[in-house]
């Protein structure tokens, strides 16, 4: 019997199993993944969806916004993550500007992410303004997830990265933001930097999954980014971060221990060398 035959596929994982672990009150695991190393631990940890964010300009390009990041580099990311993700849903993040300017354009680069990346859904930012958009992306086929309350894509119209909703007509606002994005026919929504209050009321409503980050208990589901899960970004970590890891100071000091072995010849030893 070929070793490949004791190995248990795991089907990959569809928007009908995120719909079915909402119906089932079991919670939705989805973590930002951005080349093969981060999204084969993502897909290995089982975790549901593997989300090209666009934050990738920020953890891994090192800018301070999402706004420069263009569709070939969310392309290029968004390749490496379909490649490793063997059982997680491969979310691609549209981009600024890569569907505020037309339908058509819209559906256009949405379609990139499936034909040229491999990815199966799309997410992209805005409720009421982008349901036109959102509704002609689901007519072409490809499902996608909404991102309602702190959107990073309107940083310089929010004032910065601040917490949304905290009076009663922002309330209103993301209420309304969140209703489109459903009526839409999107298939989840994305909660950001929103009082746990309003997530709740705006779960109550809904009845496509919702995904928190930051936006506390009450989703259906949670996303982080993973450098931040890891602990390899520390520009900035938000409130609404739990890191588990410190990979960071384990990789300082890793790489610390080996330019000093090379400076005083103790790398490498006669185990790495040949004979
Ligand atoms: O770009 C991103 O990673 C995101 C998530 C944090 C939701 O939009």
């Amino acid at each position: 019997m070929s070793r490949e035959k004791n190995v248990a596929i795991m089907p990959k994982i569809t928007i009908h199993d995120i719909y079915k672990k909402k119906a089932e009150g079991r919670k939705i695991t989805v973590l930002t993944a951005y080349d093969f190393p981060t999204a084969q631990i993502v897909d290995e940890a089982g975790i549901d969806i593997a989300l090209v964010g666009d934050s990738l300009g920020m953890v891994v390009q090192g800018i301070d916004s999402t706004l420069p990041v263009t569709m070939d580099e969310m392309i290029y990311h968004t390749r490496m993550v379909a490649r490793a993700a063997k059982t997680a849903l491969v979310v691609g993040d549209m981009p600024f500007l890569s569907y505020q300017a037309g339908i058509d354009e819209a559906v256009r680069n949405a379609g990139r992410f499936l034909k040229e990346a491999g990815a199966e859904a799309v997410k992209l930012e805005g409720g009421t303004a982008v349901a036109a958009v959102i509704r002609a992306i689901v007519a072409a086929g490809i499902p996608v997830m909404g991102h309602v309350g702190l959107t990073p894509q309107h940083i310089h119209a929010l004032g910065g990265f601040k917490v949304q909703g905290r009076d009663e007509a922002a309330r209103e606002k993301i209420l309304a933001d969140a209703r489109a994005v459903q009526e839409s026919g999107a298939f989840s929504v994305v909660l950001e930097a929103v009082p746990s209050s309003l997530a709740r009321e705006i779960g109550s409503i809904l009845s496509i999954p919702t995904i928190g980050i930051g936006a506390g208990p009450h989703c259906d589901g949670q996303v982080l980014v993973i450098h931040d899960v890891l602990g390899l970004f520390d520009r900035f970590t938000p409130k609404f971060v739990k890191r588990y890891a410190s990979l960071k100071d384990q990789a300082l000091k890793a790489v610390r221990d080996y330019k000093q072995e090379v400076e005083s010849g103790t790398f490498p030893a006669e185990e790495q060398s040949f004979k």
